[in-house]
C-alpha cells in the first residue's frame, strides 16, 4: 500500500479526514505520541488498525472526539463526575472510560461493554477530527510493543505501506500517552499520564486508585496491562548504585551499551565512561515534564546506534513521576539490578535449568520435575530440573500417591528425596518455578533484598503462560493427586513447546 506524506496544512488535512470518511487508515499527531486513527463506527476500518499495528485483537482502542458532545455518540451515560473531569481537562491527555453504546463496533472495544474516549489538545488533531465529523479510534502509531512515536520520523519508520497517509504534525509536546481513568465506578486509573492522580484529586475531591499493573493469576480490567509494551529491540535494565558505581558498571560490560541519565549527571558520566558507549538524557533531573517528552525518543535513538543493553536510572516512586516510572520500568520487564554487582547476560536466551518449588517437596514439585525432565528427554530438548521445598520436614518421603500418579505416565520418581531449599540452589538455577502464588509470594519476601535472585521466581502457571494455580493434593485419594498431575502436565508441557520453539 502507498502511504501518502501529509503535512498540517488545511488542504492536506482535508484529504486526510476523506480517507476516514471513505474506511482508511490516517496517522495524525496528537499532544501525548502519535495515533493511528480509523472511523470509529466502521468495524472494518477499524479491523484495518489492528492488521497495522500487529495489535492483539482483545486490547480496546481510545475514541477520539474534537468537542465534549460527541462522547454521546459513543457512550450510554456520562456520570456527573466523569463530566467533571472532561470539563477541567479536556482538551488534554486524559482518556476516560464510560458505558459503551451497543452501535459501537466489537472491533474497538474488544468485546468490553465500556469505551474509552479522549479529547486530544493538539490543533492538528482537533482540526483533523473535526474535518472528519466521526468519532475517530486511535491507538498509538507504532508496531506493537514497540516505543510509542512522538515525531513524524517515528511513525514513518514503523508504519510506511502500513497505512494510508501519515500526517506531519512536529514533535509531541507531553511525549508519554493519557492518563486513562475508569469513572464507571470509583475512579481507577490503569495507565498513569501526564495528568496524575493528585490533580484528578484536586477536581473530584475524591481518592483516586491507581491500579496499573497484573495480580499473578488477576484478569486484567485494561487488557493493555498484561501486554509487554514499550520495548526497544535492546534489553533495558534499571541501574541502581552511585555515579561511580554506575560508570564502572557501564565500562565493564563486554556488550555494547547505552546509558540513560539526567542532565545534572550527564558531564561527569560522559568523563568516566569509555568510547564507544552512547549517552542520553531525559533532561532535567527535578522536572518529569522534562523525561515523558524525552523518553520514547531517547529509547528509540539508542535502538538506532545498535546498542545491544541500555542502562537507567532510578525513578521516584511517586504520583509526580508515576507515568515515566511505568512506561520505563514496563520497557525494563521491571529487570533492576545493583550497579557494582551486575554483569550483563541475555533475558532473551533460553534458560536451560528449572527448579520447581513447593511446600514439602513430596508431592507436587517432585512430580513437576519428572515429567519435565522426562518430556525434555522424549523431545530432545536440551534442559533439565529439579525440585525443592520451601518447608521440608526431616525425614519426610515422597508421598505414596505421587508416586503411583506417576508411574501410570511410565515415569518412575521411586528415588527422589524431598530436599530443602538453599541459597545455592537458587543461584544455580536459571528459572525457579513455585506451585502456587502463595509460595511465590513467600520467595519473594525472602528475596527482597536480593534482585538479581528475586526475578528468576514465577508460578508455573504464570511462566507456563496458563495462568493456573496448581493446589496443593496433600490428604487426598489418588484421584486428586490425578487431576493435580494433570495441570502440572499442561503447565510443563506448554514450557517446553517454548524451549523447543526454535526448531520446529
Ligand atoms: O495518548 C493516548 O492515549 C494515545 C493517543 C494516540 O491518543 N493513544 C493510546 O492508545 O495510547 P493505546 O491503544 O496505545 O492505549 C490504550 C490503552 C490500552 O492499554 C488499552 O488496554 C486501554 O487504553 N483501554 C482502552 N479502552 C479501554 C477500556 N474500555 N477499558 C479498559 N482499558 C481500555
Ligand atoms: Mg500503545
Amino acid at each position: 500500500m502507498e502511504t501518502k506524506l501529509l503535512s498540517a496544512n488545511g488542504r492536506d488535512l482535508k484529504t486526510a479526514a476523506e480517507i476516514i470518511t471513505g474506511g482508511g487508515t490516517v496517522i495524525f499527531p496528537t499532544e501525548t505520541v502519535y495515533g493511528l486513527g480509523a472511523d470509529a463506527l466502521n468495524p472494518e476500518a477499524v479491523r484495518k488498525i489492528f492488521k497495522a499495528k500487529g495489535r492483539p485483537g482483545d486490547n480496546p482502542l481510545i475514541v477520539h472526539v474534537h468537542d465534549i458532545k460527541q462522547v454521546d455518540t459513543v457512550a450510554e451515560e456520562v456520570p456527573e463526575k466523569a463530566k467533571m473531569l472532561m470539563e477541567h481537562f479536556w482538551p488534554g491527555p486524559l482518556t476516560v472510560i464510560l458505558k459503551r453504546r451497543d452501535s459501537v463496533p466489537d472491533e474497538v472495544t474488544a468485546g468490553l461493554k465500556t469505551v474509552g474516549v479522549r479529547m486530544p489538545s493538539d490543533r492538528t488533531a482537533l482540526e483533523f477530527l473535526k474535518l472528519t465529523g466521526r468519532p475517530v479510534a486511535a491507538p498509538s502509531a507504532n508496531l506493537s510493543g514497540k516505543p510509542s512515536p512522538t515525531s513524524f520520523k517515528h511513525c514513518v519508520e514503523d508504519m510506511s505501506g502500513r497505512v494510508d497517509a501519515i500526517i506531519d504534525g512536529g514533535d509531541c509536546a507531553v511525549g508519554v500517552e493519557s492518563t486513562v481513568i475508569d469513572m464507571t465506578a470509583s475512579p481507577v486509573i490503569y495507565r498513569p499520564g501526564d495528568i496524575t492522580a493528585g490533580m484528578i484529586e484536586d477536581v473530584l475531591k475524591e481518592k483516586v486508585t491507581l491500579h496499573d499493573s497484573v495480580a499473578d493469576g488477576e484478569t486484567p480490567k485494561s487488557p493493555g496491562l498484561k501486554y509487554k509494551h514499550y520495548s526497544p529491540a535492546a534489553e533495558v535494565v534499571i541501574l541502581k548504585g552511585s555515579v561511580d558505581e554506575v560508570i564502572d558498571c557501564v565500562n565493564r560490560q563486554s556488550v555494547s551499551c547505552g546509558i540513560i541519565v539526567f542532565d545534572q549527571m550527564l558531564e561527569t558520566v560522559k568523563n568516566g565512561l569509555s568510547r564507544g558507549r552512547v549517552i542520553k538524557t531525559l533532561g532535567d533531573r527535578k522536572s518529569p515534564r522534562d523525561a515523558e517528552a524525552n523518553l520514547f525518543r531517547v529509547l528509540r535513538d539508542m535502538d538506532e546506534m545498535g546498542v545491544r543493553v541500555i542502562f537507567a536510572p532510578e525513578i521516584p516512586d511517586n504520583d509526580k513521576w508515576a507515568a515515566v516510572r511505568n512506561r520505563l520500568y514496563r520497557a525494563a520487564g521491571n529487570r533492576v539490578a545493583s550497579a557494582s554487582e551486575f554483569e550483563f547476560k541475555s533475558a532473551h536466551e533460553k534458560p536451560k535449568r528449572f527448579l520447581f518449588v513447593c511446600t514439602g517437596n513430596t508431592c507436587r514439585s517432585p512430580m513437576a520435575e519428572g515429567l519435565f525432565n522426562e518430556i525434555c528427554r522424549r523431545r530432545g530438548i536440551a534442559a533439565a530440573s529439579a525440585s525443592a521445598g520451601l518447608s521440608v520436614a526431616p525425614g519426610s518421603v515422597l508421598s505414596e500417591n505421587s508416586l503411583s500418579a506417576m508411574k501410570r505416565e511410565n515415569i518412575d520418581i521411586s528415588g527422589h528425596v524431598p530436599t530443602a531449599l538453599s541459597l545455592d540452589m537458587l543461584k544455580e538455577f536459571d528459572v525457579v518455578l513455585t506451585m502456587s502464588s502463595s509460595h511465590k509470594q513467600m520467595l519473594k519476601m525472602i528475596l527482597s533484598g536480593n534482585s538479581e535472585l528475586s526475578e528468576k521466581v514465577f508460578t508455573l502457571g504464570e511462566y507456563s503462560g496458563l495462568g493456573i494455580e496448581i493446589s496443593d493434593p496433600y490428604g487426598g485419594d489418588i484421584s486428586v493427586y490425578e487431576s493435580c498431575l494433570k495441570e502440572i502436565k499442561k503447565c510443563v508441557a506448554a514450557i517446553a513447546d517454548k524451549l523447543s520453539y526454535d526448531k520446529v
